[in-house]
């Protein structure tokens, strides 16, 4: 491919004439070249070619562009495929996760297929939940067995009381015996609840609170008027019935109970979230105690002196299952006074 820039020849003795035997030709210079050094001296003739070589820029050559295009879509394509491949199972070991999150008991194990190396991670989770629902078993049936036992001895307990000569010291201490009774039943029914787990269904949300609504004004008509729903007319959302009516009959109770009201106001989902707010007039909840109450047999002191019935199980179930819907429930005092409880729920 080069070309030839310049081609002269001329003899060293000065000689203008062109060689022995007329003008060369190309076959005859360049033989020439071939020959040793001292077979060129005159009357042979000095050569001097000089050539310019093109720089060389592939990226300029059409074949050269095309290869690398087709090259570097290929590659690509390749790329994609294979990270696509390799994050398939990231992506189920994070829905799995997930599910177990919602439900311990019933979540169904990862596939444990595939190459070595997600076979040893969907080993190991499928391990862990194991442990974890062995775990959670193991705490409900110990609750479940200590309320049991407890139960026994509080009867007699109660008997024996009846024979006191005291009679102040007799209603004290016949109080505190059903206080611990209800306390024990509630931790009963806790247990109760993790194990019987039921299945997913579609309801209609406000429809539910509309009936909890409806129980409430039955079970206290003296607030029959501090119950309203505002919100729409139907909202289907898929939750266990039973569970989620508990968690929002305990809410709208505390509500009455606390705060002599429940403004239920249920807004439409945003990012497939539904959230509903339960507002009372009530002294609401110190700052301090938001995640307090939360804990099992937590109460505060202005419910122990308002003489209101309870066990302290209320919220903590009633969070239990909402974070088992993958929701949640978020505490938070109205400027104008009184709590507001806002439920998420994924519908
Ligand atoms: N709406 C509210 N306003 C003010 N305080 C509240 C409100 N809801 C709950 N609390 C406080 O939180 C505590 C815990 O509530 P939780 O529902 O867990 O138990 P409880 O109502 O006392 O008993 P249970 O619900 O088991 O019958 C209550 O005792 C009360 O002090
Ligand atoms: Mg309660």
């Amino acid at each position: 491919g080069g070309d030839l820039g310049g081609l002269s020849g001329g003899n060293p003795g000065g000689n203008p004439s062109v060689g022995p035997g007329g003008p060369p030709n190309a076959a005859s210079l360049f033989a020439g070249l071939l020959l040793p050094p001292e077979a060129m001296m005159p009357p042979a003739y000095w050569l001097s070619i000089s050539s310019t070589l093109p720089p060389v820029v592939p990226w300029r050559s059409p074949s050269f562009a095309t290869a690398f295009i087709v090259m570097t879509l290929l590659g690509g394509i390749m790329i994609i495929w294979a990270v696509r491949t390799l994050l398939v199972p990231v992506k189920t070991l994070a829905l799995a996760a997930e599910a177990l999150g919602r439900d311990v008991a019933n979540a169904p194990p990862l596939p444990e297929t595939g190459p070595l190396e997600i076979v040893t991670a969907a080993i190991a989770f499928n391990t862990m939940a194991a442990r974890v629902r062995r775990f959670v078993e193991d705490r409900t049936f110990l609750l479940t067995a200590i309320g049991h036992d407890l139960r026994t001895p509080i009867t007699r307990l109660k008997l024996r009381a009846e024979y006191m000569e005291d009679d102040e010291q007799r209603t004290k201490m016949l109080a505190d015996l059903d206080e611990m009774e209800a306390m024990v039943s509630a931790t009963l029914a806790f247990g109760r609840d993790a194990a019987t787990s039921e299945k997913l269904v579609r309801l209609d949300l406000a429809s539910l609170l509309r009936t909890i609504l409806d129980d409430a004004a039955d079970g206290d008509p003296a607030h029959a008027e501090a119950l309203s729903y505002a919100g729409p007319e139907h909202l289907p959302v898929r939750a266990r019935p039973l569970a989620l009516k508990r968690a929002l009959a305990n809410l709208i109770g505390n509500a009455l109970k606390y705060g002599d009201a429940a403004a239920v106001t249920l807004h439409l989902p945003v990012r497939g979230i539904a959230r509903i707010d339960i507002e009372d007039q009530g002294p609401g909840v110190p700052p301090e105690h938001m995640e307090r109450v939360f804990e099992p047999f937590r109460r505060l002191e202005i419910s122990r002196n308002r003489e209101t019935g309870g066990s302290g199980l209320g919220l903590s179930i009633a969070r239990n299952i909402l974070r088992a819907h993958g929701g949640d429930i978020i505490l938070a005092n109205r400027p104008g006074g009184g709590l507001r409880v806002s439920v998420n729920l994924p519908v």
